[in-house]
């Protein structure tokens, strides 16, 4: 018998694996500069934490989470976002008690039960960041300005950015009122209209098309914003402006979790399809609250590396070809080398250089096939001569040109760093 992956997966191997890395690499970066920590949490956690958390009405939990029963009878779900899980660790050990805002970046796989397709997956990976304690527009741009600098950083640039606000308290009672009136008058199944009675909102982003039609001159949350949040609204888009991110305003922005209020935004790739979101996130002022926590605000992000690489490749950067390479191929023909081999590869490894070595009984051919084969930029045979001599010749690949040096790791890493 013969193993597949599971359906729907998404899965890395060599070389496009340091790809990978180097996305990663790259976003989490622009959160260490920012002062951001790392937290690192588990992948399954109690059921009701993402029922509360990111809300009975939406897709994720409805109809996307795996969900278990551990061996103790307990409902376990594989975390389908990262947002839920920090607010719970904060909350259970106390982290909102200290220095605020509490800025925390993560990484790592994801679990929602979608329909496969190209750029959707069923495990993918996000990097994400979280700022909780501090409701201030300032933080809401440095966080969307983490996220910009990472993108930029790979050089991506067939990329936008949508934000819109969607409200405090006040705006979404106002806001409440008039969208249920204009929803009492639409006809519904029963199903929808109980969804609508959880949160009205849902209704946006519904995919039904004589629903969307229906939708589409309904009373928008951003037309009732109270005037603190407009005007922290204003503050935010005069500070994206300062830090030159472009970015358009889209009224009718909804995200698929429950917990947003206020600055929400997301970036598209335009190479992607209809997959096109490469990260999203936004503010959520209930969310600590509503998981048994004190009253505080937080905003976070969440980008989708799996994407992120997708458009990447889309725009034909390179990513990780430097790292995949390795810097000293040694190849021993005889017995006696291969002692001296196996030393002076760690030692050399010890000085930071990449080494590589032949392995088995492969002869010379075979093993500069080898070498070839794992990009290794210098190769050095080493027989009974160079050991007798204490030397050999390490050969560049590239040029083709060779150099004697002395078996001796300074001397060898010095040649090769230089
Ligand atoms: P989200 O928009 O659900 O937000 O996911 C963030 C990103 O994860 C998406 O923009 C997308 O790039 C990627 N993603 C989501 N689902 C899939 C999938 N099935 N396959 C591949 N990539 C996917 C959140 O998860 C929030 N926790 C973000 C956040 C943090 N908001 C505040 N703090």
């Amino acid at each position: 018998m013969r193993f597949q992956a599971p359906k729907g997966v998404s899965e890395y191997l060599p070389p496009r694996s340091w790809g990978f890395e180097q996305v990663k690499a790259h976003l989490l970066r622009q959160a260490r500069l920012a002062g951001y920590q790392p937290i690192e949490l588990p992948v399954f956690e109690d059921t009701e934490l993402f029922a509360r958390g990111v809300g009975e009405t939406t897709d994720v939990v409805t109809k996307e989470m795996y969900t278990f029963t551990d061996r103790g009878g307990r409902s376990i779900t594989l975390r389908p976002e990262g947002t839920a899980g920090v607010m719970r660790a904060v909350i259970e050990y106390g982290l909102d008690r200290g220095q605020l805002p509490v800025k925390l970046f993560y990484t790592g796989p994801f679990f929602r039960a979608e329909r496969p397709q190209a750029g959707r997956y069923r495990q993918f990976y996000q990097a994400g960041v979280e700022a909780i304690g501090v409701d201030d527009p300032a933080l809401d741009v440095e966080v969307i300005a983490i996220a910009f600098a990472g993108f930029r950083s790979l050089g991506l640039k067939r990329f936008t950015l949508n934000i819109t606000s969607l409200g405090d308290v006040e705006s979404r009672a106002k806001h409440r009122v008039e969208l249920m009136k204009f929803i009492n008058g639409l006809s519904l199944d029963d199903e929808t209209r109980a969804r609508a009675e959880k949160n009205p909102l849902r209704l946006f982003d519904d995919k039904r098309e004589k629903l969307r039609d229906a939708m589409s001159d309904a009373p928008l949350l951003f037309d009732y914003l109270t005037d603190t949040a407009r005007q922290n609204f204003d503050e935010v888009q005069s500070l994206l402006t300062e830090l030159s991110i472009p970015f358009e305003v889209d009224k009718r922005m909804v995200r698929g979790l429950d917990y947003y209020t206020g600055t929400t935004f997301e970036f598209s790739h335009h190479d992607l399809g209809a997959q096109s979101g490469i990260g999203g996130g936004g503010r959520y002022d209930g969310l600590m609250a509503e998981l048994g926590g004190q009253s505080l605000s937080g905003i976070g992000f969440g980008l989708g590396i799996d994407r992120v690489m997708l458009a990447c490749e889309a725009e034909g950067i390179s990513l990780g070809v430097d790292e995949s390479a390795v810097d000293i191929f040694l190849i021993p023909i005889t017995e006696a080398s291969r002692a001296v081999s196996v030393s002076l590869a760690s030692s050399l490894r010890n000085l930071g250089i990449v080494v590589d070595l032949s392995y088995g009984d492969r002869g010379l051919k075979g093993a500069m096939k080898s070498a070839d084969k794992r990009g290794a930029r210098h190769v050095l045979v080493i027989g009974d001569d160079e050991i007798k001599e204490a030397a050999g010749n390490i050969k560049d690949m590239k040029s083709g040109e060779s150099r004697r040096v002395r078996l001796d790791a300074l001397e060898i890493s010095k040649l090769l760093q230089g």
